[in-house]
């Protein structure tokens, strides 16, 4: 199996079936087109001409989040979640100026955290920061 990584944003069926296979509930059809406009960053795995995994990240360079981390279940367990996060991580380096900074936060799905230590993500609350904290809102 060759796995190629594409930098380029999913069409709106790609990032719902990309979804859809770890069981996460979609967003509005309106809501999608939207932020796939708006994201900053994607990485998309590719085996021939199947999509099997993506991760995204949201931001404005000096504050990024990191969003949408999916391997399909059968792809899981093959270093291609990994590595979707650090090409992401290194697109948002590429992209600090000379002096500057940046941080990258992001939630881990639960049962998760494990996963994004390995990638060096450290657990909040800790010695420089309180807890992350959430509002989510329905209408
Ligand atoms: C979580 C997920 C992205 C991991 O991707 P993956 O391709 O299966 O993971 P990788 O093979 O790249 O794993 C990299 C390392 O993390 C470890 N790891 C993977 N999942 C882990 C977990 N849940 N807890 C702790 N460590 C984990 C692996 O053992 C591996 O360790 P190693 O480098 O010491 O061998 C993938 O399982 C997934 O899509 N899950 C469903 C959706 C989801 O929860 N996404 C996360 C959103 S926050």
């Amino acid at each position: 199996m060759t796995i190629e990584y594409l930098e380029t944003t999913p069409d709106i069926q790609t990032y719902f079936e990309l979804r859809d296979s770890v069981g996460w509930k979609n967003f509005c059809v309106e809501q999608t087109e939207a932020a796939l406009k708006d994201r900053k960053f994607f990485v998309l795995a590719k085996d021939g001409e199947k999509y099997v995994a993506m991760g995204s990240v949201v931001g404005d360079g000096m504050y990024y989040t990191i969003v949408d981390v999916t391997v399909r279940p059968e792809y899981q367990g093959k270093k291609i979640g990994a590595t979707i996060v650090n090409k992401l991580v290194a697109l948002i380096e590429k992209n600090i100026p000379e002096g500057g900074r940046t941080s990258i936060q992001l939630i881990a799905a639960p049962g998760k955290e494990g996963f994004y230590i390995k990638q060096g993500f450290k657990i909040l609350p800790n010695e420089e920061s309180g807890a992350a904290l959430r509002k989510v809102i329905y209408t």
